[in-house]
């Protein structure tokens, strides 16, 4: 038989991806699994939400939608920007409705990058970063923000990783999986450096309403010189718990969003038709919605925190926003991979190796806690039971 694509061989599989499987599988074989590998609020859907894709469906809406999004949500999306974000600048026309987030990211590296193309990337950064940029022949540059300094991004250590081939650079505020939220003084770190190197920067913001204490979420479309460069991505997985709708944006400078919409008809076509009618429901509905299971997330997180601090071995780094904890394990020399093998074998709870988020993550485990209180009380009770043995 004739060698299948190089390229694709090259790209690992999704680490959480593999590690949830693993979790489900271990359940499907009768074992009482804690299951914190994926990144999925525990939460259903909204009803407001689901009535109006059933609304949609039963009106007929069961055709190809048009390819960038339905003018209803597109326009939803525009006037959320400007609500939400301050940002507006961002015509329909620049806005892209996507199956996922995932997509909306792929499609807008697809649209911006060439070969040779550098990506600078904050790790410890979310899985899927770095191999899609390889995917799309261009060379992901890690920029290893240190557990020490609450992997803060200063534009000292920016400027050290760009180079005249820098491209763009990817951020994602909140963190997966540091639970970081960029503050004032980073944000006109990563402003003053794209301006003074030309780079793009693609801001994943998929986490956005998921805030706690006295964070703020600052949107880097909305910084003075930086609409021509930026590229948003959002989606309603993780605000709205709709992670299996498959629904997400990208809204880009006009030259970027020309070319994504190409690719979008060249590839997928479109997002299901159905779903876009409950995504204008999400976003032009009441918000209280998220308002409750980001209460629900702080009520969990605050467990989390305080019951792990009891544990000698464990360093928890603050969680400002998103539901994940990535706490240190201090007290062992075995890698993150080996500590999620053990945790996952005896202490049958499935989590995401540091590592799988770069090296910059070496030494930290991820647990999500978009999960019912009552696994992460047992998971607590599991973790003080294994690691003083580790
Ligand atoms: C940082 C980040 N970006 C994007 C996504 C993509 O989410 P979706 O494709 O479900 O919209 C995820 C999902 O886990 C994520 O954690």
């Amino acid at each position: 038989m004739k060698s299948l694509s190089q390229l694709v061989e090259s790209v690992p599989a999704s680490v959480t991806a593999t590690m949830m499987q693993k979790g489900r599988e271990l359940a499907a074989a009768g074992k009482d699994v804690v299951n914190l590998a994926g990144g999925e609020p525990d939460f259903n859907t909204p009803q407001h939400i689901v009535d109006a894709a059933f609304e949609a469906i039963q009106a007929g809406d069961t055709h190809y939608p048009p390819s960038f999004g339905t003018p209803e949500l597109l326009a939803a999306i525009v006037s959320k920007l400007k609500r939400e974000n301050n940002v507006d600048h961002i015509t329909p026309s620049q806005v892209l409705v996507t199956p996922g987030g995932k997509w909306a990211l792929y499609i807008a590296l697809a649209a911006t990058l060439n070969p040779g193309d550098e990506v600078m990337i904050l790790d410890p950064s979310w899985v899927s970063y770095a191999p899609m940029v390889e995917l799309n022949r261009a060379t992901p540059v890690r920029v290893p923000l240190r557990g020490e300094d609450g992997f803060t991004v200063s534009e000292q250590l920016l400027r050290r990783y760009v180079s005249p081939s820098t491209k763009l650079l990817m951020v994602n505020s909140p963190n997966n999986p540091t639970g970081r939220v960029l503050t004032r003084a980073e944000i006109d770190a990563i402003v003053a450096v794209a301006q003074e190197h030309d780079l793009y920067v693609l801001t994943d913001e998929i986490y956005e309403h998921i805030l706690f204490d006295d964070a703020t979420h600052h949107s880097l479309a909305a910084e003075p010189g930086m609409a021509e460069r930026t590229l948003i991505v959002n989606g309603f997985s993780k605000a709205y718990a709709m992670t299996g709708w498959r629904l997400g944006w990208l809204a880009a400078p006009a030259p970027i969003a020309k070319l994504a919409r190409t690719y979008q008809t060249q590839s997928i076509t479109s997002a299901a038709s159905f779903t876009m009618a409950a995504g204008a429901a999400a976003l032009n509905g009441p918000q209280d919605v998220v308002h409750r299971m980001t209460a629900a997330y702080a009520e969990r997180r605050r467990f989390l925190l305080d019951a792990l601090e009891e544990i000698p071995g464990l360093e928890c780094p603050p969680v400002e926003g998103a539901f994940y904890i990535f706490p240190r394990f201090t007290a062992t020399k075995k890698s993150s991979l080996e500590i999620a093998g053990i945790l996952l074998e005896e202490g049958l709870i499935a989590t995401t190796p540091g590592i799988a988020f770069g090296q910059a993550g070496e030494g930290h485990v991820r647990f999500s806690f978009a999960t019912h209180m009552r696994d992460l009380e047992r998971t607590v009770e599991r973790l003080a039971k294994i690691v003083p043995n580790l």
